[in-house]
């Protein structure tokens, strides 16, 4: 399987859901099976399903659309996918589609069976997304050689493959692509048990010695995402041998957590950041996304996608049709006094 980890995460942040240059060594700790993969109950027994379905019909699996915040294992579970039809898989992303000749040698290049992986397809020209159509739909392509009047077309046969898209965008799909996705999974951030298994595991893998309540305590406090807590294990690892005798316990997690600014509930600089931004400078909201995140220097589609999924499923901020507000819980966890719902004034 060829798998190539090449998107680049501007800024590094430890707590980051993106994919960092340090999380290159993120490929052994992959589960390959769907047993081994932890978490994601629900697509996991939808996928058992149409897999094997699939396979009992000795046919290529419907086109899937994976979608949810990053981090969650997308790519993770597209091998997966992989693995138990027993097919390859080529990866490949929208913003590195270049030209449609790029698509149209991806596509070329498949064997029977195989699973393309588009990453990050909400970012694909939409001009190429018409050679997807027809791949889609009838497995084949047409392509228009020459110009004007002595344009020619030919018409070339596919073979039966199965696209996988992985978005944490899906509104930004146009609607005929949506479409043409027979199995839509929606992937939910973790639990902190899910995490902790997932902890565990890492470590065994990494020949790391750690307690439960070690493992627990850096589950809780990685934004219920697998990449940050697999990121979080190996640089507590580095506290646990340099400051202790190697062996991961709560409070040689906490510690190292502390050190490196994520706090008790996982909250990192940025998250307090744009919390305390909302108390401070809007009386706690509403504010529009794009002026909150031009207040605190930031893309709102960053805040968006990486940093309001965990604030929201914590509580910390709600979403109203006026723009983002804070709750009292946000108050409480940055210790500033709580003066009751304020109204901005407009
Ligand atoms: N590593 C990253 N994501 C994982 C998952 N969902 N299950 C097991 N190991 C993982």
């Amino acid at each position: 399987m060829s798998i190539n980890f090449s998107e680049e995460a501007e800024n590094e942040v430890i707590t980051s859901a993106l994919n960092l240059s340090e999380d290159k060594g993120e490929g052994s700790l992959r589960p390959q099976t769907i047993n081994e993969y932890i978490g994601q109950q629900k697509a996991k027994d939808n996928l058992y399903v149409f897999i094997n379905a699939a396979k009992m019909r000795g046919e290529s699996l419907d086109h899937v659309l994976l979608h949810g915040p990053p981090g969650l294992g997308k790519t993770t579970l597209a091998a997966v996918i992989a693995n138990e039809m027993g097919v390859n898989m080529r990866i490949t992303s929208g913003p590195a589609i270049e030209k449609p000749g790029d698509l149209v040698a991806m596509l070329t290049n498949l064997n029977e069976g195989d699973i393309l992986f588009v990453d990050e397809i909400h970012r694909l020209n939409r001009a190429y997304e018409e050679i997807l159509y027809p791949a889609m739909e009838d497995y084949a392509i047409d392509i228009i050689l020459g110009k004007g009047p002595s344009a020619n077309s030919i018409h070339l046969d596919l073979p039966h493959f199965t696209l996988i898209g992985a978005t944490t965008r899906s509104g930004q799909l146009t609607a005929p692509l949506r479409d043409r996705f027979g199995v839509t999974l929606r992937l939910e951030l973790y639990s902190d048990e899910e995490l902790k298994q997932i902890v565990e595991r890492s470590a065994k893998i990494l020949d790391v010695e750690i307690e439960p309540e070690g493992a627990l305590e850096i589950a809780s406090r990685s934004r219920g995402t697998p990449r940050i807590a697999n990121r979080l294990l190996r640089r507590v690892r580095d506290f646990a041998q340099v400051r202790s005798n190697g062996v991961i316990t709560r409070e040689v997690a906490d510690k190292a957590l502390l050190s490196l600014e994520v706090d008790k509930l996982g909250l990192d600089a940025l998250d307090r950041r744009m919390l305390r931004s909302i108390i401070e400078f809007y009386n706690g909201g509403p504010v529009g996304l794009e002026t909150l995140a031009a207040t605190i220097n930031e893309e709102a589609v960053t805040l968006e996608d990486v940093y309001e999924p965990y604030l929201l499923q914590r509580g910390f901020l709600t979403r109203t049709p006026r723009g983002r507000c804070v709750t009292r819980k946000a108050y409480e966890h940055l210790g500033i006094e709580y003066m009751g719902q304020q109204q901005m004034d407009i």
